[in-house]
């Protein structure tokens, strides 16, 4: 297989996983890719591996190069196994290889994985010469994890920024200048809002440690290469890392006999004929995942379950679970649902809400069995009447 050029001497040669939908629980519609990274200077550096069934992928890349045994050092920027799956097989080609990673949860993490090996820690701001070039390391941390850092070459204003800026899309195109930049934009707002929405003040101290540095190339570990539109994408990470919600509203549900749904379309109604921009989504069409971008700018979240053996149903639970964990702030909620004889669903919901931090801007809504005109017309002016 082919390695890409980003620059002279400086290539891709990660992977792509065309037909992965689900990658630990989000919904992966586009595939995605893994980066890596080769550098062909004095020392041959090879920066991030990738997911350990693409090893031989990867390898032949490289091979497109140079031999895989002739590479001197490879750069770990995250220990997670989608970049550094095929560690092992590098570490067995190139046993001398030195391997740099972010100190100390870098080492703690490719130990527990791999077993004990000579990782050299680094901390933020070191750089190590690799000839013509210089390799800077810069922490990141909990941007996912605790031993993320990113890579900066001065020389060639290049960051190799692993997870951040990425996107789960496979193409055959490595550029955001070759793709549909809409295409890009959405799924790299997507990976934004459920791998890193929850560590937002983190972001944006790697937004303005980024910043601070003169780019013309950001080269993520996930889906294309930015080159032509990075204003774009730093002008997005700005905006969603503020945790700024504008007005937009989104009503999630699921429904077992149409009474639920109907009060969510009438919630949905009234937002819209308010002038707030709403989305409706159905949890049994719809995964929790694909509904996290418009969380990431949403100001009301409305959900509501019926009462299914004294509980909310469990694609609601697993729905609240997962908001819970990404912890988006200084949203309005409120709980409603259906329910036939005890109705405990819509205070849980309303209890979860709260347990999100959200401010509850309308008490729960509850409805025996079938809602009838009049009830449906009071939920769309009690919805109505909140944003006045
Ligand atoms: Fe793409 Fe956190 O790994």
């Amino acid at each position: 297989m082919k390695a890409t050029e980003v620059k002279q001497d400086i290539y891709w040669v990660g992977a792509t996983d065309w037909n992965i939908r689900n990658f630990h629980g989000y919904s992966t519609g586009r595939g995605t890719t893994y980066g890596a990274y080769l550098i062909m200077d004095e020392k041959i550096t090879l920066i991030d591996t990738v997911k350990a069934p693409f090893a031989e992928e990867m390898l032949s890349r490289i091979s497109d190069i140079v031999s895989p045994e002739k590479i001197d050092i490879v750069i770990s920027n995250h220990v997670e196994m989608d970049h550094s799956g095929s560690l092992p097989a590098v570490r067995k080609l190139c046993p001398n290889a030195s391997i740099y990673t972010c100190s100390p949860a870098g080492v703690k993490g490719l130990t527990a994985h791999y077993g004990p090996g000579e990782y050299l820690p680094v901390k933020s701001g070191d750089s190590v010469s690799i000839g013509k070039r210089t390799l800077t390391f810069v922490s990141t941390p909990m941007l996912h994890w605790p031993d993320n850092m990113v890579t900066y070459c001065p020389e060639e204003k290049i960051l190799f920024s692993n997870d951040a800026f990425g996107q789960h899309f496979a193409s055959s195109e490595r550029f955001d200048d070759e793709v549909d930049l809409s295409l890009v934009l959405e799924e790299a707002k997507k990976y934004y809002g459920n791998i890193i929405m929850c560590y937002g003040r983190q972001a944006q101290a790697a937004w303005n440690t980024v910043n601070g540095l003169d780019i013309d190339i950001i080269a993520p570990s996930h889906g294309v290469i930015w080159r032509r539109n990075i204003p774009a994408i730093m002008d997005a990470y700005a905006l969603w890392s503020s945790n700024e919600p504008s007005t937009g509203a989104i009503v999630v549900y699921d429904s077992m006999w149409n009474s639920t749904d109907s009060m969510a379309k009438t919630i949905a109604e009234a937002f819209g004929d308010s002038g707030i921009h709403a989305k409706l989504y159905d949890l049994k069409s719809n995964h929790y995942s694909d509904i996290v971008p418009d969380l990431l700018t949403c100001k009301y979240i409305a959900v509501g379950s019926p009462t299914l053996n004294n509980q909310m149903m469990p694609s609601v639970a697993a729905f609240l679970c997962y908001l819970k964990g990404l912890s988006p702030k200084n949203r309005e909620a409120f709980a409603f649902g259906s329910y036939g004889w005890s109705g405990q669903s819509i205070e849980l919901v309303e209890k979860e809400l709260e347990a999100c931090g959200f401010h509850i801007c309308l008490d729960k809504i509850r409805i025996p069995y079938i809602p009838s005109e009049e009830q449906l017309q009071k939920i769309y002016t009690d919805v109505t009447d909140i944003l006045k």
